[in-house]
C-alpha cells in the first residue's frame, strides 16, 4: 500500500551543541551543523551543532571535520583518506550540493555549514552511507581490460596518443558517488538502473583501443532499465566535483548502440 508520509523514525531532530573553546577568545567562530545516526542503534537521526574556530583550522570542510573528531567528538564517523581529491572517500552532502569535503572550501559556504551523507542510501552511520549496492554496480560492468588475442611477446599493449585521448574526461573519475546520488533517474530506479557513475566507468572501457570486448559490454548494459532511465536531466555533470561529464558518456554509449544497428 502507498505510504504518504514518512516513518516517525526519519524525523531529524535537533541534537546537541558544542561551544569552541576559541569562542571567549574571540576566534572567528562559524558553526557546523552534522547530521548524526547509528543504524546499529536505530532510533532518530538528529543534527549535531559544532562550533569551530577557523583560526585554528585548515580552509576545507574536511579540516573541520576532522578537528571536531580529534578535539570536540570522538564519536562523529566518515570516510576520508588522500585530503587531496584523488580517492574519493569523503564525499558527502554540503549545504545541500553533493561534493568532496577536501576540496570544499569553508570560505565558499555562507552562513551555517551543513554537513549531511550522500543522499538517497542507507546510512550505516552519521555521514558513512552503505555503497555496497554501488560497488556490486560497479563490478556488473566488468571494469578491466578483456581481451581474446595475446599481448606482444616483448611489451605492453600500445595505444596512440589519439586513442589515449578519447579517455581523457572518463579516466578521471574517482568513484566518489556524487553523480549517480544526485541523479533522480537513481533515486527511484537505482535497483536496477546503474546510474551516471557505473555508466561512466561502462564507457570508458567501451572506448578503451585496447579493450576487445565492446560488442558484449554494450549488449550487456542494452536494457530498459540498466541504460535507458537516464532522462538527460544533467544533475550529474552538475555535481561531479571532478568536473566531468557522465551524462555525455551514457550519450556516447546510447549512440554506439544506435550506429551498430545499421
Ligand atoms: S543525465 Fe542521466 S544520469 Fe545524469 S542526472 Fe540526468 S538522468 Fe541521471
Ligand atoms: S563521474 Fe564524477 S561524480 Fe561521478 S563518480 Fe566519477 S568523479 Fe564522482
Ligand atoms: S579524502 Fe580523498 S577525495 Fe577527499
Amino acid at each position: 500500500m502507498a505510504k504518504f508520509r514518512l516513518p516517525a523514525n526519519s524525523i531529524v531532530r535537533k541534537g546537541r551543541y558544542y561551544a569552541a573553546a576559541g569562542a571567549s577568545r574571540g576566534g572567528r567562530i562559524r558553526r557546523f551543523v552534522v547530521y548524526r545516526y547509528d543504524a546499529a542503534a536505530g532510533g532518530n537521526p538528529r543534527t549535531d551543532t559544532y562550533e569551530v574556530d577557523l583560526d585554528d583550522c585548515g580552509p576545507m570542510v574536511l579540516d573541520a571535520l576532522i578537528k571536531i573528531k580529534n578535539e570536540t567528538d570522538s564519536t562523529l564517523a566518515f570516510r576520508r583518506s588522500c585530503r587531496e581529491g584523488i580517492c574519493g572517500s569523503c564525499s558527502m552532502n554540503i549545504c545541500g550540493r553533493n561534493t568532496l569535503a577536501c576540496t570544499r572550501a569553508i570560505s565558499d559556504v555562507r552562513g551555517d555549514v551543513r554537513v549531511f551523507p550522500l543522499p538517497h542510501l542507507p546510512v550505516i552511520r552519521d555521514l558513512v552511507p552503505d555503497l555496497t549496492h554501488f560497488y556490486a554496480q560497479y563490478a556488473s560492468i566488468k571494469p578491466w581490460m578483456r581481451t581474446q588475442t595475446p599481448p606482444p611477446p616483448d611489451r605492453e599493449r600500445l595505444q596512440s596518443v589519439e586513442d589515449r585521448d578519447k579517455l581523457d574526461g572518463l579516466e578521471e573519475c574517482i568513484l566518489c558517488a556524487c553523480c549517480s546520488t544526485s541523479c533522480p533517474s537513481y533515486w527511484w530506479n537505482g535497483d536496477r538502473y546503474l546510474g551516471p557513475a557505473i555508466l561512466l566507468q561502462a564507457y570508458r572501457w567501451i572506448a578503451d583501443s585496447r579493450d576487445e570486448a565492446a560488442g558484449e559490454r554494450l549488449d550487456e548494459i542494452e536494457d530498459p532499465f540498466k541504460l535507458y532511465r537516464c532522462h538527460t536531466i544533467m544533475n550529474c555533470a552538475d555535481a561531479c566535483p571532478k568536473g566531468l561529464n557522465p551524462a555525455k558518456a551514457i550519450a556516447e554509449i546510447k549512440k554506439l548502440l544506435v550506429a551498430r544497428r545499421f
